[in-house]
């Protein structure tokens, strides 16, 4: 059973693309078949109606996830380690975790959370640290077919009880707290505060991590350590449909409440699992390490799905890159002899601005392959990873996917399609990607900018919203009938290579992570003085974008950097802290439409630093608001 790529050149590449788009069918027939164990292999390959974002791969086949993640790993490399698991605190014990032991762990787990009367199929939400207990609840809700729905533990109370509810979760595992740097976030603290309002949830699994007080409410919460102590490791895996939903995860949208996106469980899989091979040519042996969080869609296919598939060593960090110092990604990346590292383009800036000593200290000399991901990386941060921390030798993969798209999309080969400073590059095979104009329209031809779209099913695609079909099918498939629009602008140069520009909706993307302006807008008017607020992003050095808040108020705050810190605490507790503005404006108005829009282009402008250029403003109902927020700007000193 193969787990490497084989793709080893540029023609290999060249030919695996054009047999994807001459045979979807028997491209990923032949993928599936080779790199994964079925208990019953598929009937048809792929079925599918984009415009009823009907999209199904692997019809009837059956499998579990986790006997391709660990269960196959365990005759040829149950003493390998699986998860290699670095504490925040570098003075605690790190833990190497082979594959056997993961696979106890995750048994235990499993049968924990079906003593808990967790089922196939019912919502388990884990808002959990970086823990290794993350990862075998996660691997433990698929091993026994429940779908986790995994909430970034840097949300809200309220973020947090949306998501709960959205999808009914029975199950909530969480912990005393989590450590991140210096600081302890009370994770069961604000999960109580959640749970104020979250009726389906029967039972809450608490780990013990920081020590920190908690209130256990009677009947409905447990430590985990009583609750799997008389589990046992053996755990049968549940025989799961090809399109049985394996997780939840929530993404914002430019409008409403976030959306669950479902991802199923075979084709997830096997991409997941083929793009991580793929795309870092990982080898037998490499350690493997990917910064971000489980929280995120990253975390979820390239810390666990896809690197376990593959039988791959993957790093999995509790703390931040700046706790003790500055120096602590390459501290750990010397410490374990790292390969392959995969982090994001803010990280890269900010730790770019350090001390050079902090990088220069450390050898860095195992590493292969670099990658990015999240945002679009400008040119002077990719040269300086490409020079500082690559030493001009390791391939930068800067790989442009989404939390819709469940793996890489447009991505370098590592060492093997040629690299462009700040271009994602060329689709990986499976991938049609194409631009389209605005009225609709394909950009044919090379040398052109327009919006990024798929023209047919891959995979990994998510298959629906959960608990909004139709949602679905408006937000991705409307836009250009038949085709999957990714939200996002982008360029092709004249050999056909793709440069992301950024988002062409009211998704903004701060530090990598989304967030959606309504959101932030809605959190805002909350507060009793506002009367309405309009929430752009703007270019910013570290971060690739900031939020910029107008507030327009009913009657002036008496006390104007109050009001700031109210408006930044209601943004707090209803989405979370990376949603906060960065810069607030109290202006007299807000320039609209004549049927009453805001005209955000103008914000966003003016956001940008831009005072005069404004283009045709004559379709405003009231052209004078561009002037007074000019000059309620300057009455700021901005
Ligand atoms: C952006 C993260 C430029 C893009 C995996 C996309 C990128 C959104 C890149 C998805 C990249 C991601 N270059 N932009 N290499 N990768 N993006 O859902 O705007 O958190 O639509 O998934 O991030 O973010 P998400």
């Amino acid at each position: 059973m193969s787990t490497s790529s084989n793709i080893k050149s540029f023609s290999d590449y060249q030919d695996a693309y054009n047999a994807s788009l001459r045979n979807p069918e028997s491209f990923w027939s032949s993928i599936a078949e080779s790199d994964y164990v079925w208990q019953k292999k598929w009937d048809q390959v792929c079925e599918f109606d984009l415009s009823k974002a009907h999209v199904r791969w692997f019809l009837n086949a059956k499998l579990n996830i986790t006997e391709n993640c660990i269960d196959r790993h365990l005759t040829t490399r149950g003493d390998q380690t699986a998860i290699i698991w670095e504490p925040n605190d570098p003075q605690e014990k790190a833990l190497e975790i082979s594959y056997s032991q993961l696979s106890q762990e995750v048994n235990r787990t499993a049968n924990m959370l079906k003593s808990l009367g967790v089922k196939k199929g019912d919502r388990v939400c884990l808002y959990m640290p970086m823990i290794p207990e993350l990862a075998y609840a996660v691997l433990a809700c698929a091993r026994i077919g429940a779908i986790h729905s995994v909430v970034f533990a840097g949300f809200s109370a309220k973020s947090l009880a949306d998501r709960i509810n959205d999808a009914s979760c029975k199950l909530l595992i969480t912990a005393d707290g989590g450590f991140r740097g210096a600081k302890i976030t009370a994770l069961k603290a604000i999960a109580d505060d959640a749970l104020e309002n979250c009726p389906s949830i029967e039972s809450v699994v608490v780990k013990r991590r920081t020590g920190t007080d908690v209130r256990m409410k009677e009947g409905r919460d447990l430590w985990w350590s009583d609750a799997i102590e008389s589990m046992t490791d053996i755990c049968p895996p549940e025989s799961m449909d090809a399109e049985d939903p394996l997780f939840i995860l929530y993404t914002s949208g430019s409008t409403g409440k976030p959306k669950g996106m479902v991802h199923s469980t075979a084709g997830y899989m096997v991409y997941a699992g083929y793009t991580f091979s793929t795309v870092f040519q990982y080898e037998e042996g490499d350690v493997y390490w990917c910064t971000a969080d489980i929280g995120w869609i990253t975390g979820h296919s390239y810390i666990l799905y896809g690197p376990l598939s593959a039988g791959a060593t993957s790093l999995m960090f509790e703390g931040v890159p700046s706790y003790p110092d500055l120096g602590r990604f390459w501290d750990i990346v010397d410490k374990y002899k790292v390969n392959i590292f995969y982090t994001a383009p803010t990280a890269i800036r900010a730790l770019a601005q350090c001390d050079m000593e902090l990088v220069h200290s450390h050898d860095l000399s195992s590493l292969k392959t670099l990658g990015t991901v999240g945002e679009p990386i400008n040119e002077e941060a990719w040269n300086w990873y490409s020079e500082n921390i690559g030493k001009g030798r390791c391939p930068i993969v800067d790989s442009w996917w989404q939390t819709e798209t469940g793996g890489m999309m447009i991505s370098p080969i590592s060492g093997i399609t040629p690299l462009k400073p700040t271009y994602a590059g060329l689709p990986l095979p499976g991938v049609q990607a194409c631009l389209m104009d605005n009225e609709g329209n394909e950009i044919n031809g090379m040398g052109a900018e327009g919006r990024l779209c798929i023209k047919h099913p891959w995979p990994g695609m998510a298959r629906t919203i959960y608990g909004d079909h139709q949602r679905y099918v408006e937000t991705y498939f409307s836009e250009y009938p038949s085709m999957y629009f990714t939200g996002d602008g982008s360029r092709r140069d004249a050999e056909g290579y793709y440069r992301i520009t950024g988002r062409v909706d009211d998704v903004v993307i701060v530090s990598g992570h989304n967030l959606g302006t309504a959101e932030i807008e809605n959190a805002i008017d909350e507060h009793p003085l506002v009367a309405e607020a309009a929430v752009v992003g703007y270019p910013h050095s570290i971060k690739g974008n900031a939020i910029f808040a107008f507030v327009q108020c009913d009657e002036p705050p008496d006390n104007i950097e109050d009001f700031r810190s109210e408006v930044l605490n209601l943004v707090s507790q209803q989405i979370g802290p990376i949603a906060k503005p960065e810069q607030i404006l109290l202006v007299g108005a807000l320039p609209k439409t004549r049927s009453g829009k805001i005209m955000r282009r103008i914000l966003r402008k003016i956001a940008a630093g831009e005072r005069s250029e404004f283009g045709d403003i004559s379709t405003l109902l009231n052209p004078e608001a561009v002037n007074t927020i000019l000059e309620d700007l300057q009455a700021t000193n901005h």
